[in-house]
């Protein structure tokens, strides 16, 4: 994509819409995080991922997959030949939901009412960065994207569109590979990722 054909208006447009998100109250999750955690990357992007909802510590750094799992992405992602400083990365929800046990924030999981009302986000997000590629990292992700249950085990591996128009990906989420017990599941299941990552990378040449 020609970065003439974006200019500074997309990126101001962007910066607009992040400033409104962290002030979202579309949904009751907002009240208990520490703020909204808004998609993060070039808005020029060929190609953005799309995560859960943020962890403990993307909900106190305001930045997406900074924490273990990001960690994992990252790792992937270089694996993979992908350069995660080009592509556009945000989440389907953009407020942490948790349990407080104790002094631990322990995560729960978005429903769909709430999916559902933080699809308005990113689908500005997706407008303003028009991705030649998406990818889904795990269900409630492509949830929100498909606006359907999706079983990752089934549609993952080749191009899918996406209701708007668009390819997408759809892949397991990393914080999956770091819940496996057995070390060689972890293995098997951390190299079917970034095989997944491979097959996008090459949509991208
Ligand atoms: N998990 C996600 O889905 N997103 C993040 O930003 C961090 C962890």
């Amino acid at each position: 994509k020609a970065r003439t054909e974006i200019g500074g208006n997309a990126e101001a447009a962007w910066a607009a819409l992040r400033d409104e998100a962290a002030a979202c109250t579309r949904c009751p999750l907002y009240a208990p995080a520490t703020q909204t955690v808004f998609g993060e990357g070039p808005v020029d992007a060929d190609l953005v991922f799309v995560g859960e909802q943020p962890g403990d510590q993307e909900d106190l750094s305001g930045t997406p997959f900074v924490g273990p799992a990001g960690q994992v992405f990252d790792r992937a992602l270089a694996e993979a030949g992908i350069d995660r400083d080009r592509v556009y990365v945000t989440n389907a929800v953009k407020h942490f939901k948790f349990e407080q046990r104790g002094k631990r924030r322990i995560h729960s999981k978005p429903g769909a009412g709430e999916i559902e009302a933080c699809r308005w986000w990113i689908d500005q997000e997706l407008m303003l960065v028009k991705p030649r590629v998406t990818v889904a990292l795990g269900a409630t992700a492509a949830r929100s994207l498909f606006g359907r249950v999706v079983t990752i085990g089934k549609e993952r591996g080749r191009a899918q569109t996406l209701p708007g128009g668009g390819e997408a990906w759809i892949t397991v989420h990393p914080s999956f590979l770091l819940r496996l017990p057995d070390e060689d599941a972890k293995r098997m299941e951390y190299a079917r990722f970034v095989e997944d990552l491979r097959m996008v990378r090459e949509r991208m040449d």
